[in-house]
């Protein structure tokens, strides 16, 4: 048996698993999610998930991780050998998601070097979709399902990224990921900072931010309460979809971060904190990104409504709008903007891809080299179909079905065999037993019935307007 990797300190720990945590999701991610569910009423939503599953959830897989000490499927079996499939699912999910965000995350360093000299003119829709991912036209137009070629700007950041990887993870623990997160984190909170000054003091932000601010209580409550949303729930829904996706939890991460802790390190605490950094993390984004998007309504007069709306689009297409609409330093601060995505990016990536390398040296008995060499070496194989003309079009679709049954259905199942077929009282007596606070027996009740049901009807909901 080799020598397990161990984090080096507590803060390293809780710095790597926020580098994880803290992601795209948190950027360009949750500002529209909060805007189209209710703007300042969705933190009602979004606080109960957190604290019902989220936080549930979190310490959960801590306590997995640390008690069990392996990689996620090993963990899982060392528990029960009943279990050690979820584990694989899971490993399986983060080959799935790795392979395509590691396109979303070369894009944004694309549109970093863009940046400087606003490479992307006037119609950025046209720019990203035409010039930037090389989708032939009438795809766009007819749906269509031709391949253009490779692209090369698409593809040479992709192969840099995986350079970056391959480099972190073979460093180890340690020295890789621990010692990335600590630059990462400081670095990623200060560029935020500078940037949400930046926007909040840009003419009309006030106007961007009143739409992210204003409560629509009415969106978030059941019509027997005073709503007047027939689909509320889907608001709650997307609450614990934003909550599950943000924390990284049921993708086994959680679990292969914490099985590199010490024995006798805090658990709880560091958990919550965690968590809690990733929901700042969250909400600050969002007010720059809201300060910016009211600037550009005053400036430009596209609504915030349309710009908000723009979803997915809203990194590579409407930022771009906003930065060409700046008074000055436009250079300056898109770089600024797509660098944090990088950053944010990457540290995720690297955490989604510790999970398939400890995965495999568990099993096969690996040295770490050779399981990351190997691993690093499929995945960017793979990832070379996001680099084609149709990626952006296959990237779409999977991400789609990732999110509405791959995660849900893995925490689902992840809840149900610990709440019912496991002494989960065991694992909060561990965690207890090393932590500043004791969690009561009010963490079993949700990981046993409220989350699940929850999950459960998340699952019903996603098949029902997939399938019927
Ligand atoms: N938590 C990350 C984010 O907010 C997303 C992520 C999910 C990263 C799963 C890695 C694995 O962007
Ligand atoms: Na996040």
């Amino acid at each position: 048996m080799q020598q397990r990797d161990q984090w080096g300190s507590r803060l390293g720990f809780i710095l790597a698993a926020a580098g994880s945590a803290i992601g795209l999701g948190n950027i360009w991610r949750y500002p529209y999610v909060v805007y189209a569910n209710g703007g300042g009423a969705f933190l009602i939503p979004y606080f109960f998930a957190l604290i019902t599953a989220g936080i549930p959830i979190l310490l959960l897989e801590f306590g997995i991780g640390r008690f069990a000490r392996g990689s996620a499927p090993l963990s899982l079996r060392r528990l029960s050998r009943r279990f050690e499939w979820l584990g694989w699912w899971q490993v399986l999910i983060c080959f799935v998601i790795t392979t395509y965000y590691v396109a979303i995350v070369a894009w944004s360093v694309s549109y970093f070097f863009y940046a400087f000299d606003l490479s992307w003119g006037e119609n950025t829709e046209a720019f990203l979709y035409g010039s930037h991912l090389g989708l032939p036209e009438q795809a766009l137009t007819e749906q269509g399902w031709q391949f253009g070629g490779m692209q090369w700007k698409v593809l040479l950041p992709m192969l840099a990224v995986w350079a970056g990887i391959y480099y972190v993870l073979y460093l180890g623990v340690q020295r890789g990921i621990e010692r990335m997160s600590k630059w990462f984190i400081p670095l990623l909170l200060v560029m935020m900072i500078a940037f949400v000054i930046r926007a909040v003091t840009l003419p009309g932000a006030v106007g961007g931010l009143n739409h992210l601010f204003t409560p629509d209580f009415a969106k978030i409550l059941p019509p027997l309460l005073g709503g007047n949303n027939p689909e509320w729930h889907s608001v709650w829904l997307a609450a614990y979809g934003q909550i599950f996706f943000s924390l990284s939890i049921a993708f086994a991460i959680m679990i292969t971060y914490s099985s590199y802790m010490d024995r006798g390190q805090e658990v709880n605490n560091s958990g919550i904190i965690m968590a809690f950094s990733n929901s700042g993390f969250e909400y600050l984004a969002a007010i720059g990104v809201f300060a910016a998007i009211g600037f550009m309504a005053q400036a430009t007069g596209v609504s915030v409504e349309e710009a908000a709306r723009a979803g997915v689009g809203l990194a590579f297409v409407v930022f771009p709008q906003i930065i060409n609409a700046f008074p000055a330093f436009n250079g300056l601060f898109g770089a600024l903007f797509f660098l944090s995505l990088v950053i944010a990016g990457f540290s995720s990536l690297i955490s989604i891809m510790e999970v398939i390398v400890a995965a495999f040296m568990d099993k096969f008995n690996m040295k770490r080299t050779t399981a990351v060499t190997r691993v690093v070496g499929v995945c960017a194989l793979v990832s070379l179909l996001y680099a084609t003309g149709s990626g952006v079009i296959i990237l779409d679709i999977v991400d789609h079905f990732i999110n509405s049954f791959g995660i849900v259905l893995s925490g689902l199942v992840e809840v149900l065999l610990f709440g019912w077929f496991f002494r989960l009282s065991v694992l909060r007596e561990e965690n207890n037993a090393v932590s500043d606070y004791s969690i009561g027996r009010w963490w079993d009740w949700m990981i046993k019935g409220v989350t699940p049901l929850v999950l459960l009807y998340m699952s019903f909901r996603n098949f029902e307007l997939e399938f019927i």
